[in-house]
């Protein structure tokens, strides 16, 4: 018999018909909690969940008690609690190295749209107000020889520091748990403690994972250190910034910018003060999102989901003590 499996919110259809030939399948989208009566019926059978942009926790777990693999389809995996997961012994997979190029051309792309304005204006020229020549009113900033400081120089960070490296011809410091030799070696990056990295750093980019370490490590404090013209980038996670914080050093003018690929709360409330904001350029966390990089994602998910229901090591295992205790 086949074993039974959930897709849920996020795995491409391509995707989904292979999974169909091996396992029993049972497919739900706009799933965001533990309410959906189907959902929590297929939870009691299953042995394996890909997909997610769902929660994972102890509340989820009780109702799954055949669960043998989560298989999360994004390299961030902080909807799911590892140590619960582990506890239970069942295996917990992100999809990693596929995405990096992709994010890296969506986050440079957001650095260029808000430093040189271009959602404005786009809105500018397509609402006709473009009627002679440009005063400096609609002028930008200069992205090529500036400093970028890069918070979080992993795959994803060392794509970044290549396009402003060689491509921009920017200086490159970065700040990260350890030193990447590699990163300093190949893009001339520059290590530094996290406080001389915001004093610095025309663009200040974050991109590290959201852990209970860096959950709300850019404040009213890091704001303040850094230059009131700098433009600061979020492409890691809404939590990863005080967001409040944000805002109010983006209306006392602390700091001239920013760039948002991620928010506290996803979707964003209506009345949030970012949305008023002329010098933010939001984006819906599109980080990953072209087409074939979101189905490598769901392709190298679906081998993670099959590996661990035959019994073999998933290549993207994040708990690997679920594995060394079998
Ligand atoms: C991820 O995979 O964690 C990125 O946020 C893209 O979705």
């Amino acid at each position: 018999m086949k074993k039974k499996v959930i897709a849920v919110n996020r795995l491409e259809q391509e995707v989904l018909e292979i999974l169909q030939q091996e396992v029993d399948i049972t497919f739900f989208t706009g799933i965001t909690s533990i309410e959906n009566q189907a959902f929590i019926t297929a939870l009691k059978e299953a042995e394996g969940i890909v997909g997610l942009a769902l929660q994972v926790n102890d509340a989820l777990l009780d109702l799954a008690p055949n669960l043998k693999i989560v298989s999360n389809v994004s390299v961030g995996y902080n909807n799911l609690d590892v140590d619960a997961l582990t506890k239970r012994n069942i295996m917990a997979t992100n999809t990693p190295g596929v995405l990096d190029e992709t994010v890296a051309d969506t986050i440079f792309g957001l650095l260029i749209a808000t430093a040189r304005r271009l959602p404005e204006l786009d809105h500018y020229v397509k609402s006709r107000q473009w009627k002679g020549d440009l005063t400096m009113d609609y002028y930008g900033t200069d992205v090529h020889h500036k400093k970028i400081g890069i918070i979080g120089m992993g795959r994803i960070g060392e794509a970044i520091a290549n396009r402003a490296h060689h491509g921009f011809h920017m200086e490159v410091l970065y700040h990260n748990r350890s030193r990447n030799l590699d990163a300093e070696h190949t893009f001339n990056a520059t290590y530094k403690e996290l406080d001389a990295l915001l004093k610095e750093s025309d663009y200040v980019v974050l991109m590290t994972p959201l852990t209970p370490e860096t959950e709300g490590m850019i404040g009213a404090r890091e704001f303040s250190l850094m230059k009131e013209s700098a433009i600061f980038i979020n492409g890691s996670r809404g939590k990863t910034i005080v967001e409040t914080e944000l805002i109010t050093a983006l209306e006392n003018k602390e700091i001239a910018a920013a760039g948002l690929d991620v928010f506290e709360k996803e979707p964003i409330d209506d009345d949030n003060p970012l949305l008023k904001m002329s010098n933010v350029v939001t984006l819906p966390h599109i980080g990953s999102s072209t087409y074939a990089t979101e189905l490598a994602m769901s392709q190298l998910a679906c081998d993670n989901l099959l590996a661990g229901l035959r019994g073999e090591k998933p290549p993207n295992l994040i708990n690997e003590t679920v594995w060394e205790d079998k």
